[in-house]
């Protein structure tokens, strides 16, 4: 899977050795950059922005995300304890699964509660009837799949065959929406505005019958509005025309678009030596930091990587995995022991998903503002984080 975010920014004059290694560094300028573009796509076509947590929870930026945009979307009761504590704005939850106990709590956090199937609504109409009697607001969304595939990868298409996310549209009768005030959809990918397009003329015909019963539609994630070459006006223009013809409230609720291009991860090279090729060992971990690197698969980019074909080393983790490779790199200013170097668009799904598989350590999360130069130790992590998960 080639990833088509990459662009170094401000990082192009970022000095590596102002952290330690490995780290995540994020830039708030560049972070308020994409939430400019999100902010002015939901301004002019009206509709409702929420940042995904799943893609990128620094919540050290949470109150930068809550200036630009309307709250955020979450996967479970933590995520959504997370969004209460520490996020501003609407919280849109919908997890596959719920399991009661969290449900009530989900109720209280929750503006809107997005089930996988009227099976589940059903089973839990107890727990919801109690929620709002002990006062509780919220609305219960259903998610829906549209079975309407666009995406390039199986593991990343909700749509694909036997797929277990989203109530399959073609079952769907007026007697499941008994309750339900939205319905939700998250069909795409790190995708253009095409794709959007087409699974909403797919699914048009399948929901007209339920538009005036219906108060909102939820278009979930994928959408990557902020990339440079993204078509935001036919966006917009489409969000305009699918809220007059629906009298929906339309909720966009992209995570990777939030962040893209707005942090690298930091490494240093422990040691070089040659098996057919060189190779070096690094502290920055595939399996550990950049799991997708492995699980996507993708390479990710190098900062200031040159172009040449000259001197590539097989850069790896610290790990026992045999499988721990980040790639092949040729590095800006060639491979010994110590040198410092940094992989590009780091700041969403590398630093929710690190483990300490190993006693890896895990990253050191750095705030910079490439407008002022300001750079401030976030979090640093130790020994007893790795402890103390493990019993
Ligand atoms: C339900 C839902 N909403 C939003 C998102 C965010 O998607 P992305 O980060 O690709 O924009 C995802 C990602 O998996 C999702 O499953």
């Amino acid at each position: 899977m080639e990833t088509r975010a990459g662009d170094p920014g401000a990082f192009a004059r970022f000095d590596l050795t102002r952290v330690d290694s490995p780290a995540f560094v994020v830039d708030a300028a560049a972070l308020r950059r994409n939430l400019r573009i999100l902010a002015d796509v939901r301004d002019r076509a009206g509709i409702k922005l929420l940042a995904a947590l799943k893609a990128f929870s620094m919540w050290r930026v949470a109150p930068l995300l809550s200036d630009y945009l309307d709250g955020v979307c979450t996967s479970g009761l933590w995520e959504a304890k997370l969004a209460a504590e520490r996020y501003g704005g609407e919280i849109a939850t919908y997890c596959a699964g719920y399991k009661p106990d969290d449900l009530r709590e989900i109720c209280a956090l929750s503006d809107h509660v997005i089930f996988n199937s009227p099976g589940q609504i059903a089973r839990f109409a107890d727990v919801i009837a109690a929620a709002r009697a002990a006062g509780d607001r919220f609305d219960i969304g259903l998610r829906i799949n549209p079975m309407y595939a666009t995406g390039e990868v199986p593991r990343y298409d909700p749509c694909a065959p036997h797929s277990r996310l989203g109530f399959p549209v073609d079952q769907l009768t007026a007697a499941h929406l008994e309750g339900v005030s939205g319905l939700h959809f998250h069909s795409l990918c790190e995708q253009d505005f095409d794709p959007l397009r087409r699974t909403w003329d797919a699914l048009r015909p399948r929901l007209e019958p339920y538009f005036g019963r219906l108060q909102w539609l939820n278009f979930g994630g994928g959408h990557h509005i902020t990339r440079a070459d993204y078509q935001r006006e036919a966006l917009i223009e489409f969000l305009i025309a699918v809220k007059a013809d629906t009298g929906c409230e339309i909720y966009l609720e992209p995570g990777e678009a939030v962040a893209l291009d707005a942090g690298i991860l930091v490494g240093t090279v422990l040691d070089v030596h040659a098996n057919g090729m060189a190779v070096a060992v690094t502290d920055i971990s595939a399996t550990c930091h950049m799991p997708d690197v492995i699980e996507a698969p993708y390479r990710p980019a190098m900062l200031g990587e040159r172009a040449d074909e000259r001197d590539s080393v097989r850069l790896g983790g610290p790990s026992c995995l045999a499988g721990d490779v980040i790639g092949d790199y040729r590095l800006p200013q060639g491979c010994a022991p110590g040198t410092r170097f940094a992989f590009l668009d780091q700041a969403h799904y590398s630093m929710v998903k690190t483990t300490t598989f190993n006693g890896v350590p895990l990253p050191s999360i750095w705030l910079w503002d490439s407008e002022s130069d300001a750079l401030e130790c976030v979090r640093t992590f130790a020994y007893e984080d790795f402890r103390d998960r493990l019993s």
